[in-house]
Parts: C-alpha cells; structure tokens; sequence
C-alpha cells in the first residue's frame, strides 16, 4: 500500500488579474459567500485521494493567511512564493514538495482562478490519469466556428472537431512534470498550461471532457458566470 502512488495538488495564484478591474487580485474576490480561491481549494481538501495541497502565492500577499481555509488552519494546505509567470509559480511549488515526493507521484494543477471544479470531473481526472502512461487535462469540445485571424482579418477557419478548451486540473507524473517544465523554460518556450510542456518533450496527454462550468474567472463578467454556477451548484 505504502508504495502506491500518491496524488499532490499545486495551486498558482501568485497572479494579480488585472483584468478583472478590481483593486483586488481576483482569487481574492467573494462569490457565493467565499473568495474565488477558496472555491478552488475546496475540492481537493474534501478529496480523499490528495494527499496535500501546495498554493503558490505573490510574494506580497497579504490576504492568504486571512482565509478561513489556509495554510495554519488545514494539514492538507500550504504555501510557497509563486514566480513572474504562472510556469515559474508552478515549478517553485514543485520544487518546495520535491523532498518529500516520490518521482511517480502525481500532481494535480490547479488555476486558481477557477472556482467551479466538480467533485465529478475531479474524479474523472483522477481515475483516468492514474492509468494513463502520460497523464491528462479536463477540458471542453468548443461549440462556436473558431477562425484564425489576423489584423482583424480572417486568414482561415479551423476545423472545430478537433478543437478543445483546456481546462485545469491538470494531472501528470511530478517527475514528468518538473522536468518537462525545465527543459521548455531552458529552450526559452512559453507555456500557459502544464499540458503544453508535456507535449513539447513529445508527449500526447489525454483530454478528458468535463463540464463547461469550470470557467477560469478573468473578467467581471465571468465573476457573475461564476456566481451563477455556485448557486446552482449548491441547490442540488
Ligand atoms: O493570469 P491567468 O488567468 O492566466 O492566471 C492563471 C493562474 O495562474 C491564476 O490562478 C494566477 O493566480 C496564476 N498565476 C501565478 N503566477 C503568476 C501569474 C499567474 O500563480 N506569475
């Protein structure tokens, strides 16, 4: 037993969200009565499979530790100092839990940014990704005809059905995962999510459709989506 692999979570949110419009950074706004990150946390802290919890923070943050949920009150939680980018914020925390892994271990990453996980779709991640020789992303199928422009003019039209949204969590090996983010930051590549450093070392991650709710929040509208989709969630 002892020898299975575990499953560890990272959460950047070391970013300030300027668009958003707040004074605020926006994991730190409230939605349906928690702020934005706490939403974030929460399924995985509920989530008898995590073994522990890593939020990369903005070295001047100062509203983490007035959560109700942090890194003094839960175990499972704790911090560490996120980097310029959301790459960098993410290697930092797997970095700071390396000693404690093992190469095989899993780490799940975690915008958060977004508020709407389900418990389901955290399951589905899970269950397929501890078989799964790469690892995988929950994401969504795009519904509208996506075209490629530019200067404001349409160059071509892509073809949708094989066109997904990438969602977070995403799930790979933590050996995997920090080297791959190694070698892309050493070649100088810019990467926005975990999946896209796998793919550059030459891996296929699985795509495991989840729900469309899971709306990373980056504008005042989207905190109003979000709202919406937390009060549903909560009258079922
Ligand atoms: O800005 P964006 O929405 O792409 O950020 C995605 C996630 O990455 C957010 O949760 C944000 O807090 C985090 N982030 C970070 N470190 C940065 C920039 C963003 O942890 N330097």
């Amino acid at each position: 037993m002892s020898n299975m692999p575990k499953c560890w979570v990272v959460i950047p949110a070391a970013g300030i969200g300027e668009r958003v419009g707040s004074s605020i950074p926006k994991q730190y706004l409230q939605i349906a009565g928690k702020t934005v990150l706490q939403h974030a946390i929460s399924p995985f802290v509920g989530n008898g499979r995590i073994a522990g919890i890593t939020v990369a923070l903005h070295p001047e943050d100062t509203h983490f530790s007035t959560l109700e949920m942090n890194a003094t009150t839960c175990d499972k939680i704790h911090s560490v100092i996120g980097g310029e980018t959301r790459a960098h914020s993410v290697l930092n925390a797997l970095d700071s839990i390396e000693a404690q892994l093992a190469k095989d271990d899993f780490v799940l990453v975690h915008d958060a940014a977004r508020p709407c996980l389900s418990n389901n779709d955290l399951d589905l991640l899970i269950d397929a990704c501890l078989t799964h020789e790469v690892g995988g992303i929950i994401g969504s199928r795009v519904a509208d005809t996506i075209k490629h422009v530019e200067n404001n003019n349409i160059v071509s039209t892509l073809d949708r059905e094989n066109i997904w949204r990438a969602y977070t969590p995403q799930m790979f090996k933590f050996g995997l995962l920090q080297s791959a983010i190694q070698k892309a930051f050493k070649d100088n590549i810019y990467i926005t999510d975990e999946a896209s450093a796998i793919e550059y070392i030459g891996y296929q991650p699985c795509m495991i459709e989840g729900d469309a709710r899971n709306i990373k929040v980056t504008t005042a509208e989207d905190i109003s989506l979000a709202e919406i989709f937390l009060q549903e969630e909560k009258r079922k």
